[in-house]
């Protein structure tokens, strides 16, 4: 077990908050600096394991700010628990690492940080879908190699999108902001498929579809797929936007591919196992005109035997949210969980998390996922 480097900011902070990665920004270190914390932050690049980051927490520690990567298990909330521990943030907006039953039964408070990864994830499932569409990996080699001899009339022919279907499967707040951006930039018709129907979404397709009218354009549509295989089989695109849990761990199957039109294009900015990755590689080796572009794979940061190998399958390592913007935001929103749970605020009944991003926030904690358990709702 390697013990890793820490640095520690305001040493004279009455209340120990461990975080197991340096976080972008400075505004989440003012926040809990002023509410009274001694920072200290494991350094390096690696994954730190369980042990790891129970032997951080040590027999002292309030608070704990925590990576995706890592299993915050019952062990480790006991151990939290034990050290003294109230409060955890994920620096995340998913929680599948997270066992927030464990950290309820412990009394512990689990903070998330929706609301700065919406249009940030939206945009790289955009760019992922014309990477995948017009083969853009592909033929940044082809340059790159010298490869390039001329014009050609048949070089690199790809799918033009503009008037086709989109599917998206989880119509939640990113889901539903790349639908908007690709029924309003690329006039994509609209299939979703999710448990609860989404009104304004659906609202908002027909009031572009009847502005288009107006225009002289044909109206695009919104559709509330009745079965993920009517979706599967419409779609020109497929995004995928759903959390991960048991019923939708491998919800994209060999079985499923198959339903998928042979030209269609997969997104994946959700979770991994979603998709289950072996029968992608086949499926997109059997069809060379399918496409995929995923930013989150089933065994991070393994991939799949093959995949690497696919030339009709575009990959980027779990960057969704990268941009300063998120990730600082993602950081300030981290603290604010920890610093307003430590301090005995209330949690925050308003979804937009602006007010928490700079200077002094609100006294509330902006996103507590088991605050109804745990009586703070
Ligand atoms: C999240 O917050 O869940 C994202 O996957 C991080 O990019």
């Amino acid at each position: 077990m390697n013990t890793p480097s820490l640095q520690i900011v305001n040493p004279t902070g009455h209340l120990r908050v461990v975080v197991t990665k340096p976080l972008p920004g400075t505004h989440w270190l003012d926040v809990l600096i002023a509410a009274g914390c001694r920072v200290e932050i494991a350094t390096g690049d690696d994954i730190l394991s369980g042990d790891e980051i129970i032997a951080l927490i040590g027999d002292h520690c309030h608070a704990a700010i925590g990576q995706l990567t890592e299993s915050w298990n019952a062990e480790l909330f006991a151990a939290l628990k034990h050290a003294g521990g109230r409060a955890y943030s994920n620096y995340a907006v998913g929680y599948n690492n997270v066992d927030v039953t464990a950290a309820s039964a412990c009394g512990i408070p689990v903070g998330n940080t929706p609301g700065v990864l919406t249009e940030t994830t939206a945009e790289i499932a955009v760019a992922l879908t014309f990477s995948a569409a017009r083969r853009i990996v592909e033929a940044d080699h082809f340059m790159r190699d010298g490869q390039f001899k001329g014009w050609l009339p048949g070089l690199f022919l790809g799918n033009l999108l503009h008037g086709k279907t989109v599917g998206i499967i989880g119509a939640g707040r990113i889901g539903e902001a790349y639908a908007r951006m690709m029924v309003e930039g690329h006039k994509m018709n609209l299939v979703y498929f999710d448990l609860r129907p989404n009104i304004p979404l659906e609202e908002f397709v027909q009031a572009y579809g009847a502005f288009l009218t107006t225009r002289g354009e044909p109206a695009v549509t919104c559709q509330r797929a009745e079965t993920l295989a009517c979706l599967l089989e419409d779609s020109d695109v497929v995004s995928l936007h759903t959390l991960l849990d048991a019923g939708t761990r491998h919800l994209i199957n060999a079985e499923r591919l198959a339903l998928m039109k042979p030209d269609a294009i997969l997104i994946n900015t959700s979770r991994g196992p979603v998709v289950d990755e072996a029968a992608l590689v086949a499926h997109c080796r059997s069809h060379p005109e399918f496409r995929a572009g995923l930013d989150v794979f089933e065994n991070e940061p393994a991939m799949a035997p093959g995949l690497a190998d696919l030339k009709n399958v575009v990959l980027v390592p779990h960057i969704a949210s990268a941009t300063k913007w998120t990730r600082e935001g993602m950081a300030s929103l981290a603290a604010c969980n920890v610093a307003a749970t430590l301090r005995g605020y209330p949690v925050a009944a308003v979804g937009d998390v602006r007010p928490f991003l700079a200077g002094t926030p609100p006294q509330a904690a902006p996103s507590i996922l088991n605050a109804h358990e745990l009586g703070l709702a």
